[in-house]
């Protein structure tokens, strides 16, 4: 009866490479240090609706520990009354209650393992989405502090590392725990003498656990920041694969890649030396524990007439009963890195945006009278001031350039508009409402962006300029399209707009790439609207025809537009200069100019 080895197959099955380590990535100093408790608590809040699948999967894992028991139980009738009595009833009875019982094991076995499952799936699901939810309620300082890489690490791989481990926890804990107690139970009933023995023995075999677990912890840590290095030089190259080869660093970036890889060799490698070592150094004390039990069984059964049956029924339970704890030594690891990736999961989800509507925020009413500015001060951080007491008014309708060095402040300006960043001292109203006091997405629903940076997504076209307004018809999509002077260009793609644009909009020039976005903000119609140096990264072709489109987009809107080359703005209705987050000069082209002030060095600085 072989099988009694072999008592615990889910576990054994449990691919070693469960541990899915690319893109894991740890910010140490980001994370504040969790007690085992706290992290314990919380998994168990998460698991807490799939209580009532949990029982039912524990109901089964006690039957099944039950029946692996009946296994063993079942040796002693073998032995003595089929061997050695040479009984025919037991040889008809026998073989059928041998498979009465691998059957109901099997069967046990199969009810928990896939309800586990389908809870741990259930749990890697839900929490992936709350993670999701949680990083885009997050404004955009958020974004700053987290790199895309370890945003991308918490909601694949810390999830997935999460739930392996709470599951092997799960069956480790439940199942082998009644394991070892019915044998227990089974062992001091047949030779309490013998099961004292191995009682005060066996546990000594777990030590190594205990000693290496702390060890584990550390090294899982380490593991993990070398492979999110390893993953941001491999995202960071793949990214900027055009840099790379127009300075021809291939050879460099291949050598500092070795070495990263080299580094986190290094820490894997003596990772492997102690879970190498963890599983010998446990056998190794049971083999005593067993010899001894030999010892004193095999001369209870020579010298004291004890029955052979009894004996080997104690020997196989006690086999299956040590299975239990030489597992404990095969998941340990996995439970400390499930313990460190739930650490930095909690840790996205404790971070409050701090940037949200606040109690009893209402919604914005539709703008139409006038944005105000009253002593506005912004800071990214603490010591240094980036826009000091900025006063501005804008009446709806107008266009207000605002102009500047590169470094004045006039990205972070637009920026407080839509809420993006929140300012730390002063008002911005619009129509008289402090934007604070409103609802976020009313305030944003009223105010469309074109930045400089191109955000598209690998979808079609239409989707693409869909996403200003996703109830839009193609008749209302096409028209936008029409007055950003896209449609042209987009008839002739190879599947109209149909066509997917590829990952940022890498199948369209950079014009191209303008114009749909600006369809995209034509399309959602919003009063209010933000133009952030939206033609400087073009040439002057495309810039005229990105213009034309700009002109369209403006039409009975009010603007606020930052740009680069100061022919862009001549016809703007105001002109405001920023200088080191101050504005130090206003009015129209030129007014400006007959000043002889910062707008003159601006624009000489472009046309001598
Ligand atoms: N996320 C940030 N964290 C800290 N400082 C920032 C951040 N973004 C911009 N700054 C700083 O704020 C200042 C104004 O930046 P910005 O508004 O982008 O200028 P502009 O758009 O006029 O070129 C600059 O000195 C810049 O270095
Ligand atoms: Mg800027």
């Amino acid at each position: 009866m072989g099988s009694g080895l072999s008592l615990t197959p889910d576990l054994q099955s449990l691919p070693s490479c469960c541990r899915p380590y690319l893109h894991i990535t740890t910010e140490q100093s980001h994370l504040h240090i969790m007690p085992n408790k706290e992290i314990l608590r919380r998994l168990y809040e998460i698991i807490k609706p799939y209580r009532p699948l949990l029982g039912i999967a524990m109901v089964c894992m006690i039957l099944h520990s039950a029946f692996t028991t009946a296994q063993a139980w079942i040796l002693k009738p073998v032995i003595d009354d089929m061997f050695i009595e040479k009984d025919m009833n037991m040889l008809k009875l026998l073989p059928f209650a041998i498979f009465f019982i691998f059957l109901m094991i099997s069967m046990f076995n199969y009810c928990y393992t896939f309800l586990l499952e389908k809870i741990g799936q259930s749990i890697i699901q839900n929490l992936r989405v709350r993670l999701f939810e949680h990083i885009h309620k997050q404004p955009l300082s958020f974004f700053h502090e987290h790199s895309t890489g370890t945003l991308i690490s918490r909601v694949i791989s810390d999830v997935t590392l999460m739930q392996i481990s709470v599951s092997n926890a799960l069956v480790n804990i439940t199942k082998d725990f009644f394991l070892v107690l019915f044998l227990l139970i089974f062992v001091f009933y047949q030779n309490w003498e013998l099961a004292l023995i191995t009682f005060i023995l066996l546990p000594t075999a777990a030590l190594p656990i205990v000693k290496f677990s702390k060890l584990f912890r550390q090294f899982s840590t380490r593991t993990q920041e070398e492979t999110a290095k390893v993953s941001d030089r491999l995202y960071e190259t793949i990214t900027g694969n055009r840099i790379v080869k127009a300075f021809s660093k291939e050879k460099y970036e291949v050598d500092r890649f070795q070495d990263q890889v080299n580094a986190l060799f290094a820490i894997v490698l003596k990772d492997a030396k102690y879970r190498s070592m963890q599983h010998p150094l446990m056998h190794t004390i049971g083999g005593v524990a067993f010899s001894v039990i030999v010892w004193v069984g095999g001369k209870e059964v020579i010298y004291d007439g004890a029955s052979p049956g009894t004996f080997f029924a104690f020997l196989v339970a006690l086999i299956a009963a040590y299975e239990p704890v030489k597992n404990l030594s095969r998941i340990n690891p996995l439970i400390q890195q499930g313990m460190a990736a739930a650490t930095r999961i909690f840790s996205i989800l404790d971070i409050e945006p701090e940037i949200r509507d606040k109690d009893g925020a209402v919604p914005l009413q539709p703008f139409t009278t006038r944005i105000d500015f009253k002593n506005v001060n912004f800071s990214y951080d603490k010591d240094t001031q980036v826009l000091s007491d900025v006063n501005l008014s804008v009446p709806s309708g107008q266009a207000l350039a605002i102009v500047g060095h590169s470094g004045g402040g006039k990205t972070t300006i637009t920026n407080l508009i839509p809420r993006f960043l929140d300012i730390k001292k002063g008002s911005i109203t619009i129509d008289g409402t402090d934007i604070r006091d409103v609802t976020l997405s009313s305030l944003r629903s009223q105010i469309a962006m074109v930045t400089q940076q191109t955000i598209l997504f690998n979808d079609t076209v239409q989707n693409n300029i869909a996403y200003g307004d996703l109830n839009a018809s193609i008749e209302e999509i096409r028209k936008a399209a029409k007055a950003a002077y896209a449609l042209d260009f987009i008839d002739n793609l190879p599947n109209g707009f149909d066509t997917i644009i590829g990952e940022g909009g890498a199948r369209l020039s950079g014009g191209e790439r303008q114009r749909v976005s600006i369809a995209r903000a034509i399309l959602k119609n919003a009063p209010i609207l933000i133009l952030d140096e939206a033609t400087s990264a073009l040439d002057t072709e495309s810039e005229r025809e990105v213009q034309k489109a700009l002109e369209n987009l403006m039409k009975n809107k009010t603007t606020f537009v930052i740009a680069h080359r100061l022919s862009t703005i001549k016809n703007c209705d105001r002109i405001i200069v920023i200088k080191e987050g101050k504005i130090v000069e206003q009015g129209t082209h030129d007014e400006l100019l007959s000043l002889n002030g910062e707008y003159e060095v601006l624009y000489n600085m472009q046309y001598k």
